[in-house]
């Protein structure tokens, strides 16, 4: 039937309207809020390229929870900062390690929290690389073992879950097998599996301290012109045994969102990096843009395009809005 019967706009009219015909929610139980540790006791280091995100002792850290928890978030990606580089990237897996001591840490005081670590050596290279190099490139098969020893470390140390965020061939079922030799089975994957080689990480590497990287990743992150390798990537993250996969960034890829959404039956993670956060939170300083609507209007449309979890800076910030708004 057309118009004028048909009327788009009655639907529109009232907010309990606009609400009741929502086709899309958020809950803050689907958000996975980022944390940056930093030896120490007592710091907190503002991260200037990401304003209103720190670098926290683990002291610190375990007292920022206690907000987050009561916001209604249940997960956490860690990243561990350190000045510590070395060739061997030790500082990856070793016990004292500063995600291991974190992750004993923070599985002490909130036991009932997600807590997934970052599986990856660049924080902990020298040259910032996240594997092994030979030869001027990454090499992957020689770096596996290292990550591998990443992930069991931190699974001993009290990991819900892992997340490799190389992009190296293999990693999934090395790591799967690593973590079942170690008595982990029943500790997840969570797949950096569709990760472009994306600008918008720009800020993290102040973040990760890993901002004395110059070179780029593009010999084993992907090509952002592609699309059907994404959904090729994340099948075989499945196959190899990833519990659930991830699509890095969010904002420019909501399309591999979408095909990775009907592709696969494991959930998808969307993670709204760095950039993405910071252009947002400093076009609203210079008058831009509304950072709250803008915030809002970004993550809806990740979950729109097809993602079960997102990763984001703004887990809190959105949280709150949608406790606010009674939702
Ligand atoms: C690598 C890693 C990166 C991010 C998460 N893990 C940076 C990179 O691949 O260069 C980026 C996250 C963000 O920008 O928020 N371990």
């Amino acid at each position: 039937m057309p118009y004028p019967a048909v009327r788009h706009r009655r639907l529109r009219l009232t907010e309990s309207l606009r609400v009741l015909c929502r086709e899309t929610s958020l809950s803050p139980a689907q958000f996975i809020l980022p944390y940056f540790a930093v030896p120490g006791k007592n710091r907190k280091v503002p991260i200037v390229s990401m304003p209103g995100v720190f670098q926290l002792s683990i002291d610190n850290l375990v007292k920022a929870l206690d907000k987050t928890a009561a916001l209604g978030i249940r997960s956490i990606l860690l990243f561990g900062v350190t000045e510590k580089k070395a060739a061997n990237a030790c500082g990856a897996y070793e016990k004292e390690g500063i995600v291991q001591q974190a992750l004993r840490a923070v599985k002490k005081s909130h036991p009932h929290l997600t807590v997934i670590a970052d599986t990856c050596l660049c924080e902990y290279t020298l040259d910032g690389h996240c594997g092994i190099r030979k030869n001027g490139i990454v090499d992957n098969d020689a770096s596996l073992p290292l990550i591998v020893r990443t992930a069991v470390s931190q699974a001993d140390a009290g990991a819900d879950g892992v997340a490799p965020s190389c992009m190296f061939d293999g990693m999934v079922s090395a790591i799967r097998e690593g973590l079942d030799k170690a008595g982990h089975q029943n500790k997840f994957i969570l797949a950096y599996s569709a990760k472009y080689a994306s600008a918008f990480y720009g800020p993290f590497r102040e973040a990760a301290g890993s901002g004395h990287f110059k070179d780029h990743r593009r010999d084993h992150q992907m090509d952002y012109a592609n699309a059907r390798e994404g959904v090729k990537e994340a099948l075989s993250d499945v196959e190899e045994g990833a519990d659930m996969i991830m699509v890095k960034p969010a904002l420019a890829y909501l399309d591999i969102i979408s095909r990775i959404r009907a592709a696969i039956d494991v959930p998808v993670a969307a993670y709204n990096v760095s950039g993405e956060y910071s252009l947002i939170v400093c076009g609203a300083k210079a008058g831009l843009v509304d950072r709250t609507a803008a915030m809002m209007e970004t993550l809806y449309s990740i979950k729109r395009a097809g993602a079960d979890i997102i990763i984001t800076y703004f887990a809190e910030e959105a949280a709150e809005w949608l406790k606010n708004q009674g939702q």
